[in-house]
């Protein structure tokens, strides 16, 4: 770490003591003004043990009073230090503390507290935003009902819970559940709603709003739909109901993140909510569906039962992605849903396991929480659940999730009290497998096969093996549930899955009575998040993944074997015969889901081979990468080229755009196979259809094309001009852009888009297209002369001064440099230290600077 700039001391669980003093109610009255807002917070307190009264609060928040039970305290009462206010003041056992302070929304660029979107109040104080609005124990396990009332003049004024009063310039909210303060939520503006009604499993009438600006009602209809779906499936899957008379949505145009599950109150990065098929692609829509019903979930997981202070996140978010996911198997395809988790968990979090950002799933020290909304407290928190249902099985998991709710129903909770429900309702000790959430790492599992011809029996030896982590070496054996099936020479299946568990560092598994020598189909559907290591040629990859009953270990078979022929090219090689006819025969396939063959036509990411060349001891080359996969497509397009015309053309979905599987699936073939003859047509193709598009998806996806193939400029101009007023489009016209640009091209164009008049880089979803995109463009961001870190840095600056947390969030980017070749290094390095080295950096990207820098 830089020793000019000292990261603040980190928080550690083991510190965790209760609060002192209980909350019976707070009320809440709330007068805005864009410059001068007044906020007068009543908590009624009680003491519960011993400690001083010490409550947070932001350092833009001017106090202007402070009384305990209505009498007045001065200024020898209490103490203000950084973000806290201690009270000296004896105190009964049970009073009223009142506070009146002012703040600044209009001035609030941070997207945290109360802030301005376009003309919208709104707030965000999730994990320690509340703090900014009033002063308050800003910790999970302080929870309490809350009454607000709000003064404006604005025609919309939400908050949480069921309405009490509205009248002109005012309003009263009431939200009877004890909710930790990450869970208020306030907004007031000039909204519309589209809505509608549901009636609960025991009959009660929930009015449902989702509230947008003006103009945007007509793209709110499938943000609705998914909401109600979410809410029929929570109740017939998990048995919860809504406790609510009202659930409100609002779409908000600049938000850190995705979505907020605030109660009764979600807000949404309006990028989740509108969409149409003119504006929106397949994968929005998908990613709408998903994120509205997430946020739903949370009302049980992680509002009704909350975390006990913030090392426990994933409690609430490993869950409540597990559940998101469960609820995409059922809406869409289960097998085209796994393999697209495990993409994504591959590329964000396995990366994140290899570098030096890998923390646990349940990290036990932090200087920022911010920095730990992460893939492995999100996605590997959700494989860890996984693997428990895998252990426990569907039974047992479903009578310890009615448990957990039965029993931590209004509780803040943790991982020890998540695990005891298992263990009570399933009698099973899983001592062993807590692992998966105190240590970090992708655990490497190697399988060896000795088959015995004369007695027909078949050996399979596991031995395990986790790479150290930062400050963790000592890795101790997990329990791996390792999901195995046996396939005959012949293509049947001659033994059904079967979840051996791994538990010991080496372990060897008989299977006996097999007449023939089977081919061992191996973690179907990617029964645990590991790397598994085994030998296979060519022609088995070939064959498992033409006879591989369980669709994941299919799909995988061939990614396996693109792996396998983009690694060999790297080293020389030529694509081999059977990756070449294994793709003829995915696009001669008619009966298989489009879905799944576009995703068994897709190349892995450069990611993907450099995290796979390093993994094996090599340095990986950008450029390399880039130019390997390039020559595949085009070596596959040549091959192939009949078939992929054919495809191009059978898979224009009959009838009217609808974003549902079935469609979605076809236009993700076509896509696939366009993306593959563009590098052999000069983009003909590519041009033709985005020209006749008819909705987002087909245009953006061949504009994706155009770009990657050096031909888009024509078709770049049009998409501006056709959408210059639709902010989420401009966006993605600066996301194709950056992440498509040839490499060569991608930092020079970058720059020139940040001159670009519509790049307004305060609004975060600008600033993520254009920074992220073309950080996800691995060769250009990775450019040998370091202009790609220099402009990441030059930006992370920048943005820090204004919204630390997409500073911070964006900085990820950097988190492979050590990876790579000497120079590269050496830049990126200098890059970091110039980060490390300026003056009043915030803490967020301060810790994650120091860390990745190591
Ligand atoms: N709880 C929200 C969700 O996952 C995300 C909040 C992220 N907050 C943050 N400060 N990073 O649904
Ligand atoms: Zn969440």
């Amino acid at each position: 770490m830089n020793a000019s700039h000292p990261v603040p001391a980190p928080q550690r669980l083991e510190d965790y003591r209760p609060y002192p003093f209980a909350i019976k109610e707070v009320r809440l009255d709330v007068t805005l003004d864009p410059q001068a807002s007044r906020v007068r917070a009543d908590l009624d307190l009680t003491r519960q043990h011993d400690g001083d009264l010490v409550l947070d609060i932001g350092k833009a928040v001017t106090l202007d009073r402070l009384a305990v039970d209505g009498s007045d305290l001065d200024a020898a009462d209490w103490t203000r230090k950084g973000e806290t206010l201690t009270i000296h003041r004896a105190l009964p056992q049970s009073f009223t503390l009142s506070s009146e302070v002012t703040i600044d929304p209009a001035a609030n660029t941070t997207c945290e507290g109360l802030y301005l979107s376009g003309g919208i109040f709104c707030t965000q104080c999730e994990a320690e935003g509340f703090r900014h609005i009033t002063p308050y124990p800003d910790r999970p396990d302080v929870m309490a009902p809350f009454k607000v009332t709000i003064h404006s003049d604005l025609p919309v004024l939400l908050s949480n819970g069921n309405p009490v009063a509205q009248a002109p310039g005012r309003a009263e909210w009431s939200d009877p559940w004890p909710k930790p303060p990450y869970l208020f939520a306030l907004v007031a503006g000039d909204l519309r709603a589209i809505s509608d009604t549901f009636t609960t499993m025991s009959g009660r009438e929930v009015d449902l709003n989702v509230w947008v600006r003006p103009g945007d009602e007509d793209r709110a209809g499938y943000a609705m739909d998914s909401l109600i779906r979410a809410m029929r499936w929570d109740e017939r899957v998990y048995g919860r109901e809504y406790d609510l008379d009202v659930f409100n949505i609002v779409a908000v145009d600049d938000f850190n993140m995705g979505a907020m599950e605030n109660k009764g109150l979600n807000i949404f990065n309006s990028k989740l909510v509108l969409a149409s098929p003119e504006t929106a692609t397949d994968g929005d829509y998908e990613r709408i569906e998903s994120v509205i019903a997430h946020e739903y979930f949370h009302n049980w997981t992680g509002n009704r039962i909350t975390c006990r202070d913030w090392f426990q996140l994933c409690l609430k978010e490993g869950l409540t992605v597990f559940r998101d996911q469960q609820f995409t198997s059922d809406m869409r395809s289960a097998a085209v849903k796994r393999i697209d988790d495990v993409v994504t968990l591959r590329a964000r979090q396995f990366r994140e396991d290899q570098g030096p950002l890998a923390h646990p799933v349940r990290p036990d020290s932090y200087v920022e929480i911010n920095n730990f909304y992460t893939a492995t407290v999100y996605e590997k928190g959700a494989e860890v659940i996984g693997m428990l249902k895998r252990l426990v099985g569907d039974e047992g998991y479903a009578k310890a999730l009615d448990l957990y709710f039965e029993r931590h129903d209004g509780d803040a909770a943790t991982i020890e009290d998540w695990l005891k429900v298992f263990e009570d309702a399933t009698g099973r000790d899983l001592a062993q497998f807590k692992r998966w959430y105190t240590d970090a790492g992708t655990p490497i599992v190697t399988m060896k096969e000795d088959w015995d011809a004369e007695h027909g029996v078949l050996t399979l030896s596991f031995s395990q093996q986790t790479p150290s982590t930062p400050g963790q070496t000592d890795k101790p054996p997990r329990v791996i549930p390792m999901a195995v099936g046996l396939i005959s020479p012949n293509g049947d299946e001659v033994l059904p899955t079967q979840m051996l568990e791994i538990d010991q560092a080496e372990q060897s598994f008989r299977f006996d009575g097999l007449a023939t020598r089977p081919m061992v189909s191996a973690l179907r559907d990617f029964s645990a998040p590991v790397v598994l290591r085994r030998e296979l040629t060519d022609a088995d990859r070939a064959f498992l993944f033409a006879h591989d009953r369980d669709p994941f270990a299919r799909w995988e078979a061939g990614r396996d074997l693109a792996r396998a022929t983009l690694l060999a090219m790297l080293d020389g090689g030529a694509p081999g015969p059977e990756y070449l006819a294994a793709i003829g025969r995915v696009l001669a396939d008619r009966d298989a889901d489009p879905a799944f063959l576009a995703l068994c036509l897709r190349l892995p990411s450069a990611e993907e081979l450099a995290q796979a060349r390093s993994e094996a001891g090599h340095t990986p080359d950008p450029d390399a990468i880039h130019a390997v996969r390039e020559e595949l497509a085009s070596v596959i397009a040549r091959t192939h080229q009949a078939e992929l015309d054919r495809v191009l053309t059978d898979t224009v979905p009959a009838g009217d755009y609808s974003p549902d599987a079935g469609q979605a699936g076809l236009r993700a073939l076509r896509l696939a196979a366009l993306g593959l003859v563009t590098r052999i047509d000069g983009g003909a193709r590519a041009q033709a259809i985005y020209d006749g598009a008819t909705n987002m998806t087909e245009r953006a996806g061949a504009l994706a094309a155009l770009i990657a193939a050096g031909a888009g400029q024509d078709a770049v101009a049009d998409f501006h001009d056709r959408f210059k007023d639709v902010r989420l489009v401009v966006d993605m016209w600066f996301m194709l852009q950056a992440a498509n640009a040839r490499p060569d091209r991608a930092v020079p164009l970058a720059r020139e888009l940040a001159a670009h008049p519509d790049f307004d880089w305060k609004n975060p979803n600008r600033f993520r297209a254009l920074i992220g995109g073309l950080s996800a463009n691995h060769a250009g961001f990775h450019a040998a002369d370091g202009s790609g870190y220099d402009f990441l840095a030059d930006w992370l600056l920048r943005v820090d001064a204004v919204n630390p947390q997409i500073a911070a969030r964006m900085s990820g980017a950097f988190e492979t440099w050590a990876r790579y070749d000497e120079t590269r290094k050496a830049h990126a390095k200098a890059a970091l230290d110039r980060i490390l080295a300026t003056p009043d950096l915030s803490r967020n990207l301060a810790e994650m600077a120091g860390r990745i820098r190591g």
